[in-house]
């Protein structure tokens, strides 16, 4: 399995003929500066979004319509929004925190995230209601990994590592709208992964979390049992 980390929680995964794209956000306003524009979008099997932030929901929101093959899995509210947008339904896939579904060839389990999911403009649109924020628990080939979409930390962190061991996860240290590298380092604890890929700092809204600081503080808290991997965008990793 290969992946390409997009800024922000973006990430491409790639195994055998098969693409998933997690949370694409490029050129959807305010844009995303760490975007790697030789990276395309247009190719992915399936999409699959966390919440309804324009952060993560976004460039969904403004290509669905326009691709032909790709499917798109979100929640069912946000799966009602691009239906009444005018996405076919026939490339549209719902689920809720709790199931798996298997969509191409990725196996899909929702969990669950404690952020929020509203749906808007940045400007004085009122927002509309977007479901539940979600990460993933994602099985390819023969890897799991774990996509925990925007949260602060949560101790089932600890259920997610017993039923599903992930190998792979990626996790928001950006701070300020989610975990920092403080509870990030904790997230990792309980997760126990043989490589952890930080993700949601920096970027377009300048979050201060430090991948730097994480990778130092998972060395000296948690040893040498995991592997931190801090891509620059575009990168591609073998995983
Ligand atoms: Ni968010
Ligand atoms: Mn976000």
């Amino acid at each position: 399995m290969e992946a390409i980390w997009l800024g922000q929680s973006g990430f491409k995964i790639m195994e055998g003929k098969k693409t998933l794209l997690i949370d694409p956000w490029h050129k959807f306003p305010p844009g995303n500066v760490l975007f790697p524009r030789e990276v395309r979008l247009d190719d992915a099997d399936v999409i699959a979004v966390t919440h309804g932030h324009l952060d993560h929901f976004g460039e969904t929101m403004s290509m669905a319509g326009k691709l032909e093959k790709t499917k798109v899995l979100t929640n069912y509210e946000l799966m009602m929004f691009l239906m009444e947008m005018g996405v076919p339904k026939e490339r549209l896939i719902s689920m809720n925190i709790g199931g798996t579904l298997k969509v191409e060839d990725f196996e899909f389990t929702m969990t669950q995230a404690f952020h929020s999911s509203g749906i808007g403009e940045f400007g004085p649109k009122q927002l509309v209601y977007g479901g539940m924020p979600a990460g993933y628990v994602i099985r390819v080939g023969n890897k799991t990994i774990y996509h925990a979409g925007d949260t602060g930390l949560f101790s089932d962190m600890k259920l997610i590592a017993e039923l599903y061991k992930p190998e792979v996860v990626m996790l928001s240290i950006g701070d300020v709208y989610t975990m920092g590298p403080k509870e990030a380092v904790r997230a990792v604890a309980f997760l126990r992964p043989k490589k952890v890929i930080p993700m949601h700092y920096g970027g377009t809204f300048k979050l201060p979390g430090d991948p730097a600081i994480f990778k130092e503080m998972v060395e000296r808290e948690l040893g040498d049992g995991v592997e931190v991997l801090v891509p620059k965008p575009g990168e591609r990793l073998e995983l």
